[in-house]
């Protein structure tokens, strides 16, 4: 068998970084903790309905949830836009699709779409989406950069992107750094990828919402 030299070894066991800021990429959470993300601590820690009234989410609308997990955000929209709207629930593995799947019919809503995707391409179809949401996933994303170039092309001319983050910059907020972000990283990310900040709002008890519109409507 042929000998992996020892440099490449160690290239691989490094963690990525994000080019621009330098950023540490967390590694994407495994399948296994598929029940932390529906802790019932969750509600205090996060307030998510709090935050889908703050993105004002309406009947009609088409919104995507990309690293959706087992639905926590999915299955709120859904309910919120309603027979007429459309929620793209997208994941890497299927193992959490699964489990949203189940709970998506268990609430007999009709209007949730599955959807896996890959590490650089959410396979969202393009100019459809009024709103795309990343809740605690953008930090997760290995290929930060092509998933971006691939949500900008599925947000309609006037759709916008949304991230929830946990506070970087509020040490007391208890989640290890990788999982973290502050506004100053996103900004320098994302709007290197074709967006504009749009809006920060800060209601949220530990996180972020950060809302970037496109820079170039008919992209
Ligand atoms: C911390 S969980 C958050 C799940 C969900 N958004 C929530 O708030 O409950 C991160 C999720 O992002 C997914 N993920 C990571 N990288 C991804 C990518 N490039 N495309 C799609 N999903 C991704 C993981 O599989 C995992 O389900």
């Amino acid at each position: 068998m042929e000998r992996v030299p020892i440099i490449l070894i160690l290239l691989l066991l490094a963690q990525a970084t994000h080019p621009l800021t330098g950023r540490q990429i967390a590694p994407v959470m495994s399948a296994d903790g598929a029940g932390w993300l529906d802790r019932p601590e969750r509600e205090a820690e996060e307030a998510p309905e709090q935050a889908l009234d703050a993105l004002g989410i309406r009947a009609g609308m088409v919104v995507a949830d990309v690293g959706a997990g087992t639905g926590y955000m999915s299955l709120r929209m859904a309910r919120r836009v309603g027979p007429t709207g459309k929620v793209y629930a997208n994941d890497l593995q299927p193992e959490m699709l699964q489990k949203l799947h189940a709970k998506s019919q268990r609430e007999k809503l009709s209007n949730v779409e599955t959807v896996q995707g890959t590490e650089s391409d959410p396979k969202l179809p393009p100019n459809t989406m009024d709103l795309v949401l990343l809740v605690d996933v953008y930090h997760e994303f290995s290929q930060p950069q092509a998933m971006l170039d691939r949500i900008r092309e599925s947000l309609k001319p006037d759709g916008r992107l949304v991230l929830l983050e946990y506070r970087k910059e509020d040490p007391k907020v208890p989640i290890r750094p990788e999982h973290k972000m502050s506004v100053a990283e996103v900004k320098t990310e994302v709007e290197a990828e074709g967006y504009k900040l749009d809006q920060v709002i800060e209601k949220l008890p530990r996180q972020h919402i950060i809302i970037f519109r496109k820079t170039s409507p008919g992209a």
